[in-house]
């Protein structure tokens, strides 16, 4: 009598931001269904112990069965790279494997999604939709191809079905089930690290009110006119509240090449390593403002009510914006400066705006991704 071999699911995670969404959806598939198989591929775009190795640890994630250590690279050779690392190990896999799941809108999520759709495995988008018009971003790109190569797409803020529906995807396809980054952040938030612990276990003391400051976007921080611009403007607002700045290593690279490292010594902004995920979290739930490039930290103060500044003309996250604390404040550093002192001087509140937690941004979107991927999973077999 032959047994069927149990369903397999092959999870993908590459960079620091991808294991804060991949954590709980584990756990939830372990929860939900224990025959479950998974593989746990890590292509190691991001190789640094505060990058990858310690955020998995932090997240009480268990270590990857499968590391493909493809380091870093130009776009090209960076996706090509784990292309080329991906597709003997899925053909080893393929056999027994029933889908692909993929996170964000990093190189390796349309790498792996590309390998697996080219070789007939459906591939499941995690954080689907997103679109922040500007295809002058690497990660629009991603965004852009992945949905269209992937059967299932989980969404994260109700206006991205609207996005997948106007780019021709079946409505069927599209699952609308919350923001698992926050499912990560409220799991956690209990477990986070004091400011001031952070940090003295870096030589600093914390001051009694703090601005925190992150960059690492290729348009901001590869073009040293630009950098120099934006840290000119974050000197001045060091005048009036002093800066907590974790260096994302992209970031750095830039600042000893142009030499502007020195302004920190000059100014109220305090130079930090990239910080792990508790750490982290404490520090933007300490700060009296957030200022950034990135995707998840609009989030994460959007959950946290912690009043933001998105140093970008645009941003792919617009729930942030509509409901939550996030304002898009561009890169002009009139402007950026002029929205800091609003929010300073009124209270926290930028603008006026209070700020709401987004339509399932509930601790529970994992459950959900869970139940829809073993019931779709089930289905495909005709178990
Ligand atoms: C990547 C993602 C970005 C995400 C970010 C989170 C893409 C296109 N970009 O950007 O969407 O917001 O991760 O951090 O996938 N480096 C190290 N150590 C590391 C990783 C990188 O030193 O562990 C340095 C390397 O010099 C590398 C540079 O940082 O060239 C950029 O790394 P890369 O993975 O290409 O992109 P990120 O800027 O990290």
């Amino acid at each position: 009598m032959s047994t069927r071999p149990p369903l397999h699911l092959l999870c993908v995670v590459a960079a620091r931001p991808n294991l804060m969404k991949m954590a709980p959806i584990l756990a939830a598939l372990a929860r939900q269904a224990p025959s479950l198989r998974i593989t746990l591929l890590d292509t190691g775009q991001h190789y640094d112990p505060a990058m990858s190795g310690q955020v998995f640890t932090a997240l009480g994630m268990r270590a990857p069965d499968i590391s493909l250590d493809v380091g870093s690279g130009s776009h090209a050779q960076q996706t090509a790279e784990i292309m080329r690392r991906y597709e003997p190990v899925h053909l080893a896999l393929q056999p027994r494997l029933d889908a692909v799941m993929v996170v964000g809108d990093v190189n390796s999520t349309l790498a792996c999604a590309l390998v697996a759709a080219k070789l007939g495995t459906p591939v499941l988008h995690v954080e689907a939709g997103l679109r922040s018009g500007d295809r002058s971003m690497p990660e629009e790109i991603n965004r852009l191809l992945t949905d269209q190569l992937s059967e299932l797409l989980f969404t994260s803020e109700a206006g991205a079905r609207a996005n997948l529906l106007r780019e021709g995807i079946a409505p069927e396809r599209i699952h609308f089930v919350g923001n698992v980054m926050i499912d990560s952040l409220r799991q956690q938030l209990p477990r986070a690290a004091p400011p001031g612990a952070t940090l003295l276990d870096y030589g600093h003391a914390c001051p009694p009110a703090y601005g925190l400051l992150t960059l690492h976007r290729p348009s901001n921080v590869d073009d040293g006119g630009r950098l120099a611009s934006l840290l000119q403007a974050m000197a001045e607002l060091s005048g009036e509240l002093p800066l907590l700045f974790p260096i994302h290593p992209r970031t750095l690279a830039m600042l000893r090449k142009t030499g502007l490292e020195q302004l920190f010594e000059q100014h109220a902004i305090v130079p930090l390593p990239p910080l792990g995920y508790l750490e982290m979290l404490g520090l933007m739930q300490g700060a009296r403002l957030v200022l950034t490039d990135s995707g998840g930290i609009q989030e994460e103060t959007t959950a946290l009510g912690v009043p933001c500044l998105t140093l970008r003309d645009n941003t792919e996250r617009p729930v942030t914006v509509d409901e939550g604390t996030n304002t898009v404040a561009g890169t002009e550093p009139e402007t950026i400066m002029a929205l800091a002192r609003a929010i300073l001087q009124s209270d926290g509140q930028p603008g006026g705006k209070r700020g709401r937690i987004p339509e399932y941004w509930d601790g529970h979107a994992a459950d959900r991704i869970a139940a829809i991927t073993v019931q779709w999973l089930q289905q495909c077999r005709g178990t």
